[in-house]
């Protein structure tokens, strides 16, 4: 983990939302698919909490090496004052910070979902599994196509993609989830990877359980410190066999996480077909995590 002084290179839209391009070559060093940076805002009563988002880019080749971009949504005072930072403001960031996707070993044919913003970390998973042989198949959505992150990129990362919008004005109309079935079916899916809303990870954590396919998820809990420290991010995962469950930090033992093992129904409240766990909290989590049924 790093903490940098990092110049900011550029902050552009990318339809409804914001990119920011940091010079930042240690963390992009050392940054896999599905972490995340903690990036400090003001100094202030109201915003003394650094704000987490997902690595989208981390350069280390090329014209852009050393660089790492993030996306995101300007949703209250600390995103709205990011979305202002000019080229060559410093911005203090902490990263690589959790636990990343993990890839599988094997040829595979992998899907990844990506719901809204939720979409950015998964093309640099995509690259990663592309060059490391994979298949890569991609589904992904948003209320509207302006918020459908990067469809262009996306048709040119994946091998087959679905874009959907819930008002139908890009793609399918619809939800991700709507066409996550026939797609695992036409692609013969593997392992499901997907990010986004946490209503819409647990929906596709269920598809994939009930066809026992292995799935990692990239959850967002509130966080605090981003470190480990103060267990806000807490996250109730459940015992392989079922028999307990413990409550695991979002920060360090996620953000990714193996779907089938999130007791769903305790963490986001009652849902349909959830597994039913005992009700005792018992012993230490063992591998709660991601990549366990990934072969990786
Ligand atoms: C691991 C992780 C990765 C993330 N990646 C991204 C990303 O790539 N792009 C992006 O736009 N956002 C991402 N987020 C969410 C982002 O951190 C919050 O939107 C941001 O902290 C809000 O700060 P704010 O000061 O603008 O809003 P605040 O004033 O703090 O909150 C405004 C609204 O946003 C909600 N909110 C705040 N924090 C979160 C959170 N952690 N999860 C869900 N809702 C929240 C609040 O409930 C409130 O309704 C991520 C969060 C986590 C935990
Ligand atoms: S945010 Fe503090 S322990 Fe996770």
């Amino acid at each position: 983990m790093i903490r940098a002084q990092c110049e900011v290179l550029s902050t552009r839209r990318s339809g409804s939302y914001y990119a920011l391009t940091l010079v930042a070559p240690e963390i992009a060093e050392h940054a896999r698919p599905g972490q995340f940076v903690e990036i400090a805002v003001p100094e202030g009563r109201e915003i003394m909490l650094r704000r987490p988002f997902s690595i989208h880019q981390a350069s280390r080749r090329g014209g852009w090496a050393g660089t790492l971009e993030v996306v995101f949504d300007v949703v209250g005072r600390g995103t709205a004052w990011l979305a202002e930072a000019k080229q060559h403001d410093t911005l203090d960031v902490i990263g690589p910070l959790g636990r990343s996707f993990q890839v599988p070993q094997g040829p595979a044919s992998c899907l990844l979902v990506g719901g809204g913003y939720g979409a950015a970390p998964l093309y640099f998973l995509a690259e990663e599994l592309r060059a490391r042989g994979k298949e890569v198949h991609m589904i992904i959505g948003a209320r509207d196509h302006e918020r459908v992150f990067k469809p262009v990129e996306g048709k040119r990362l994946a091998h087959s993609l679905v874009m959907t919008t819930e008002d139908g004005s890009m793609g399918e109309r619809g939800r991700v989830t709507d066409f996550l079935g026939p797609m695992i079916e036409r692609t013969r899916a593997q392992v499901v990877y997907a990010c986004g809303p946490n209503a819409m990870l647990r929906a596709v954590a269920e598809h994939a359980r009930a066809r026992s396919i292995p799935c990692q998820v990239a959850v967002e809990e509130r966080m605090a410190c981003g470190l480990g420290v103060c267990w806000t991010c807490v996250v109730p995962v459940l015992a392989r066999d079922g028999r307990g469950w413990w409550n695991v930090r979002a920060c360090t033992e996620g953000p990714v996480f193996n779907g089938a093992r999130i007791w769903w129904d305790r963490w986001l409240g009652p849902g349909e077909a959830l597994p039913v766990p005992p009700a005792e909290e018992s012993g230490e989590p063992e591998d709660a995590l991601a990549g366990e049924d990934a072969d990786g």
